[in-house]
């Protein structure tokens, strides 16, 4: 290799390195939830296993994602600690995913404010209908979810 070519191929791996870095940094913001979000791997007719009732964080909570990208929200009854709901987390206004970071035990969307139960019913709109509501059991430990609307 002389000297030329030599000059180009560290150029060309400069340039290559500096955009990898700006590209990953400017990746890394916009994906924080999807990275988050743990895809489920089993499935058993129509129930999808979410997770273990451990797994539901401090609010009760616990999000994943199916095949197909869907998304389910589980929620634990914050008055009845044995009732949980499975909910699609799109809010049914616009579909700007509702908010989980609320320390609440509602459902919050940060685009407009509406506020939704644990059961997926509308405190407080602008939203209108429900979350959708999909069927949830309890095996075990263990939290299955069959994402067709109950
Ligand atoms: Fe949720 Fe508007 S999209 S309140």
């Amino acid at each position: 290799m002389n000297r030329r070519k030599l000059l180009s191929w560290l150029t060309l791996s400069g340039i290559s390195g500096l955009l990898s870095v700006v590209i990953g940094a400017c990746t890394k913001q916009g994906s924080n939830q999807e990275i988050a979000i743990p895809k489920t791997e089993t499935s058993q007719n129509g129930f999808f296993k979410v997770g273990n009732l451990e797994d539901l964080d401090e609010t009760g909570r616990l999000l994943k994602t199916l095949e197909g990208d869907k998304k389910v929200l589980v929620v634990r009854d914050a008055n009845q600690s044995e009732t949980l709901y499975a909910l699609n987390p799109t809010c049914t206004h616009q579909g700007c995913p509702v908010d989980l970071g609320e320390d609440s035990k509602d459902i919050f969307c940060p685009c407009h404010g509406s506020t939704y139960k644990a059961d997926g019913t509308v405190i407080k709109g602008p939203a209108s209908r429900p979350l959708e509501n999909y069927q949830v059991k309890v095996e075990g430990n263990a939290i299955w979810v069959n994402p067709t609307v109950a």
